[in-house]
């Protein structure tokens, strides 16, 4: 898969090159570039943003250079152009797989105020929020679905269960995680994780996903018993 992002700052990005998605990028299963849009400015001086019309703070991303940028980089629009911005679809576990399926992601960062309305209206097929809060720029939401999205190509997690097993992959949070020492400070691992029976571990870790999805996110549950009634009326199957 490639993933393609616009922004004025690509040198933000050089942290994706750590870790899972670093090792990714390095054996060529995410093929991932940050274009520098600056380099497309047709201002002599690069210029990439000016006064918002109509007045108001702040300066606003100009049309021109995202635009011959998007081009450049996109010429035949195969790419699925995203936008980040703080009114675009919240994204969650479902958005990342579906854009995983989706093939090849271009992304584009704003910054500033934000982008001129019409550069988006031509270009843009999607956009895409992080959460109801603003950001001084769409390069760290960029980053966050790159790697949410990254989570489901085949090869970048070590196993493909992996992801199967994670928050929100049931509709469920995860059950709590423990590792060596069997104490520590006088905190003992849970008996039933140390004696090997393999579906007593699972009842186990279900009832702790079912308590814990209970306790914080009660919403989840709500959304699971209505997705279930509705396989059970049918739903979704024949179309209506
Ligand atoms: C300071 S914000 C602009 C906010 C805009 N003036 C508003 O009130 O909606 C600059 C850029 O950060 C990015 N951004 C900010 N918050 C975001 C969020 N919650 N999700 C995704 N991108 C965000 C967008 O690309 C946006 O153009």
């Amino acid at each position: 898969m490639k993933i393609r992002v616009l922004t004025l700052f690509p040198r933000m990005f050089d942290c994706l090159n750590e870790s899972i998605i670093g090792r990714a990028i390095k054996n060529g299963i995410l093929d991932f570039a940050a274009i520098d849009i600056r380099e497309y400015s047709k201002d002599k001086h690069q210029k990439c943003d000016d006064t918002p019309y109509g007045g108001g703070a702040g300066m606003v991303m100009t049309a021109q250079p995202i635009y011959d940028c998007i081009n450049a980089v996109d010429p035949n629009h195969e790419y699925l152009r995203v936008y980040m911005a703080p009114q675009g679809e919240t994204l969650s576990d479902g958005l990342c797989r579906d854009l995983a399926r989706s093939g090849d992601l271009l992304i584009l960062c704003g910054h500033y105020e934000g982008v001129d309305r019409r550069v988006l209206d031509l270009c843009i097929d999607k956009e895409i929020s992080i959460g109801d809060y603003v950001l001084s720029g769409g390069e760290l939401a960029a980053m966050v679905v790159t790697d949410g999205v990254a989570r489901f190509i085949d090869g970048v997690l070590g196993s493909s269960a992996s992801h199967e097993d994670e928050s929100f992959s049931d509709g469920l949070l995860e059950y709590p995680q423990y590792t060596r020492p069997p104490e520590f400070m006088g905190l003992k691992v849970p008996e039933v994780l140390l004696n090997g029976n393999h579906k007593e571990i699972e009842k186990f870790r279900r009832a702790e996903s079912e308590r814990l999805t209970a306790l914080r996110r009660p919403d989840l549950l709500v959304g699971k018993r209505a997705a279930t009634a509705d396989e059970m009326r049918g739903g979704g199957k024949n179309g209506d």
